[in-house]
């Protein structure tokens, strides 16, 4: 997978331009930029992602706090927390930056309580993103659950080129999608429980897809993002049909910079076939599904 070529990433101030709930499960933050930071953000690919300080905003109150987070809620925040971007706009000097973010433990907890005018510590922009093949005409987006936020910034991408863009978005249930369908893409929706588009998992969706439409293979290729899992059947299902494909990986991640080792991802080297380590957050997050180990 290409290195991201930016020299510029930094620690930089955003300051909350908004912070609101969408659906059941997501949250959208809004940040202003400026200066450095909007220089540095200019060049970001979807897929890129920053570290995010949380450790100084505060909890919500008691009663906001779901029963099953009441536990988590409490430890201490030791370490900043990796979020990719949903959009980025960068205009001179200034620029937004837009993150959805699912609430499950003490940082996403306290990311809920971010208002207009506060500001916050981001470190980034931080690993490759996602490499665009320009030559490919027809790229599937796969998206499942949190995976969602980085696959809307790169469907924004290729809306800008000719390239044919088609999602695949899965989710539990309806109410847990962030949206309905992606700005100016053809968006097929799946749910576990059936209770919008097609029922069962977008894995399922996208073979049978693939089975009636007959798409031109060769100018193909595949990007996902979600739990891994669901990327696990992407790329076999992407073997299968002889597609590339490019996942989006997670990992608990604390340096975000490839000092600590901590966010290992075991890959196959292709030339050698030999096993080894990369890591997630300086060598990916995105890798070639073909190397990676799941
Ligand atoms: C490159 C990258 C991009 C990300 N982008 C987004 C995004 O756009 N939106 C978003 O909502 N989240 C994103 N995440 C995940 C986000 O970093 C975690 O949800 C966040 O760190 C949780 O922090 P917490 O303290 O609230 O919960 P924690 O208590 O730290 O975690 C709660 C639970 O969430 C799960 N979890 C935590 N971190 C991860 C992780 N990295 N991967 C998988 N599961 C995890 C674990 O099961 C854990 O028990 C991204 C992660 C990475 C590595
Ligand atoms: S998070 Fe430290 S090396 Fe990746």
């Amino acid at each position: 997978m290409e290195k991201c070529t930016s020299k510029k990433k930094g620690v930089f101030n955003a300051s909350v331009l908004a912070n609101e709930q969408i659906g059941e499960c997501f949250y959208r933050l809004s940040l202003a930029i400026e200066g450095q930071a909007a220089e540095a953000f200019n060049m970001t690919k979807p897929g890129q992602f920053a570290e995010f300080e949380l450790s100084n905003a505060s909890l919500p109150s008691e009663e906001k706090i779901p029963n099953e987070l009441a536990d988590k809620a409490l430890r201490q925040i030791i370490l900043r927390r990796p979020f990719s971007f949903s959009d980025i706009e960068i205009t001179g000097n200034k620029g937004k930056l837009e993150v959805l973010y699912c609430v499950l433990g003490p940082a996403t907890l306290r990311m809920k309580t971010l208002s207009p005018g506060d500001k916050i510590s981001i470190i980034g922009p931080l690993g490759n993103g996602f490499s665009i093949e320009r030559e490919k005409t027809l790229a599937i987006l796969v998206a499942g659950g949190m995976g969602v936020p980085p696959l809307l910034h790169l469907a924004k991408e290729l809306s800008k080129s000719k390239t044919k863009t088609i999602a695949f978005v899965g989710a539990k249930s309806g109410s847990q999608l962030p949206c309905s369908e992606i700005k100016n893409v053809q968006t097929l929706i799946s749910t576990d429980d059936g209770s919008m588009g097609f029922k069962g998992f977008v894995t399922a969706m996208l073979k049978e897809w693939l089975v009636k439409e007959k798409p031109d293979v060769s100018k193909a290729i595949i990007y996902t993002c979600g739990p891994e899992i669901m990327m696990a059947g992407v790329a076999k299902i992407a073997g299968e049909f002889g597609i590339g494909c490019q996942v989006s990986l997670e990992r608990v991640m604390a340096c975000g910079t490839g000092l600590c080792q901590g966010c290992a991802v075991k890959c196959i080297d292709k030339k050698t076939k030999e096993a080894g380590y990369k890591l997630c957050c300086k060598d990916g997050p995105v890798f070639w599904a073909d190397e990676v180990v799941f």
